[in-house]
This record gives C-alpha cells, structure tokens and sequence, in this order.
C-alpha cells in the first residue's frame, strides 16, 4: 500500500517536464486509470498494489509522449466527451470557437439551415452543431479517411446521431453531386506546412495522424479548394466557416478575394486570428 500523497508527488515528479504537461494532470491521470470520480479520489487515502499497477501501466504511456486524451481516448468537446482514437486529431479548444459562431449563425436564421462539415475527424464540429441546434440544422459530415470517418460514426452513435446525422467518404467535394448545395459549409483543413510539420511537439506528431495535419507544401491546399470549388456547394446566402492557423490570415484572406469571396476573420480565445468566414 502507497499513500495517495506519495503517488501524487512521484507522479508528478515524473510528467512536469513533459513539453505538453497540463497542471494537475496527475490527477486525472489516477481517476482514469482506476476509472474512479474526482470525488472518489478525493476520499482516498491509500492505493494498493493492482490499483498501483494499473496507474503506472498509463505512467509509463504518458512518459513515452503519448497526450493524456489519446491514452484514455476521449477529448471533451464543447461540453460532450468524443470518443477518439489515434487515426483522429484530438479535437482543440480553438475549434470550439468556430462551433460557437456557427451555431449563432444558425440560431439567428429563419429557415432551417443545411450544414456540411467536411475534414470532420471525430465529427466534433458537425456533430456538435447537431447536438445544440437540433431540429434547425441538418447535418452531414465527411471526410476522405475511413479511419476517421468509424470515429465519427462511433461518435454519432454516442450521441444518439445515427440515423439524424448522414455520413460520406469524399476526398473534398469530390462525392458530392453538383446539385447537392448547402447554407454553410464548415471546415477544419489539414492546416500545417512541411517546414512546420517538422517543428511539431512529439505529442502532436507522433500521436495525431499526417493527414489531420499536413496541408501541403505551404499549408493552404486545403484553402485553395475550398475557395475554387466552395461556392458551387453553397445556395443562395451560402458562407462557409472556416478554421485557420494563427498566422495564416492574410494568405487565406489573399486566396479568397482572387475568388471573389467576402472575408471576415474573427480571433480565437487567446486572440489569434482562426476563424474565417467566406461568402458571395
Ligand atoms: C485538422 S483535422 C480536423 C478534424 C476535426 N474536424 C476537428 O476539427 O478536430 C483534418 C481532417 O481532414 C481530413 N482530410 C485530410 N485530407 C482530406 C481530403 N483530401 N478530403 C477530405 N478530408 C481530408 C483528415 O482525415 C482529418 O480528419
């Protein structure tokens, strides 16, 4: 038997260094791996050996780099628990930001709104949208992963989305037919060049999958699409939402006027430009 103290500190000891430690990571890392409450841990004084070794079976995870949400394969999003897995991107508290925007946009609409969230990984943006907007939105997801798209498959069972969600593999608008036409759009890209690839923490790399990550050369192929192709997916009034990198604002900006788009950009929680809004 160890007292919870000692774990605590040693644990602690153990991950502070780690490039991506959050405070009081230790704690979560104990309630999840013994699959307890805040509470119960709370009222703990000691653990014994099978609860030891279940935490240090995780410890020893997390000291290899592995994020603590990929470990235990769930991210909170926007208040809902996604289930993920490594052939997802974790979903990032930046991304809810752009969910917050689009659902004010569709609770301010008249109509029912159609939405298409493309690139969608675990689905956390479409099908949250879903799970606030409910019957004023319909929502369809999709993306060019069969990997990712099980996730979101998982993820729309989870929230009871099954049957009120549709699901397409599609390589951008590649699937789409040309009369299939949207109010909004949205879409989380693939976003980070080569030479930022490579300066990535080893949280990041090793564990989010490339195809969530890498967005060309450059990191704007993804833009590039969404701004020649877009707008043959959007019905009248249509606009598109669109997350972007922190510094990327005045090149998205740049790809969209060539097309012709209105552009407004709006900054993300820790006042980075990352959200972009385009219409016509
Ligand atoms: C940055 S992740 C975003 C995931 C999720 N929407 C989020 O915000 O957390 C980008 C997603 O784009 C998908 N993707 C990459 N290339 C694609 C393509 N050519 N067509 C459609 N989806 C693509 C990846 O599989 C990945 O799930």
């Amino acid at each position: 038997m160890t007292s919870k103290g000692q774990v605590l500190k040693d644990i602690k000891n153990k991950i502070k260094s780690l490039e991506d430690y959050s405070e009081n990571e230790e704690y979560v890392l104990i309630e999840k791996s013994l699959n307890i409450t805040k509470e119960q841990l709370f009222l703990k004084q000691n653990f014994i050996s099978s609860e030891l070794g279940k935490i240090s079976r995780k410890l020893k995870r997390r000291l290899s780099g592995e994020p603590i949400n990929k470990i235990f394969k769930e991210q909170n999003f926007f208040g809902f628990d996604f289930y993920i897995n490594k052939n997802v991107l974790a979903p990032r508290k930046e991304t809810e930001e752009l969910v917050e925007r689009v659902s004010m946009d569709i609770k301010k609409s008249k109509e029912g709104v159609k939405l298409l969230d493309m690139c969608t990984g675990s689905g956390c943006i479409g099908l949250t949208l879903k799970l606030i907007c409910k019957d004023k939105v319909n929502v369809e997801i999709s993306d060019i992963d069969k990997k990712a798209l099980s996730v979101a498959r998982l993820n729309a069972e989870k929230f009871g989305l099954k049957t009120r969600v549709k699901i397409k593999k599609s390589n951008m608008f590649e699937r789409l037919k040309s009369d299939e036409k949207f109010d909004i759009i949205t879409c989380n890209p693939p976003y980070i060049s080569k030479s930022e690839y490579n300066k990535l923490s080893n949280g990041v790399k090793n564990f989010d999958p490339k195809i969530a990550l890498l967005g060309g050369e450059d990191g704007l192929d993804f833009y590039r699409i969404l701004a020649k192709e877009g707008s043959n997916y959007l019905l009248k009034n249509g606009r598109m939402y669109l997350e972007i990198g922190y510094n990327q604002k005045s090149k998205v900006e740049k790809i969209f006027k060539d097309y012709n788009y209105k552009f407004e950009c709006y900054k993300d929680y820790s006042n980075n430009d990352r959200i972009v809004k385009v219409w016509k």
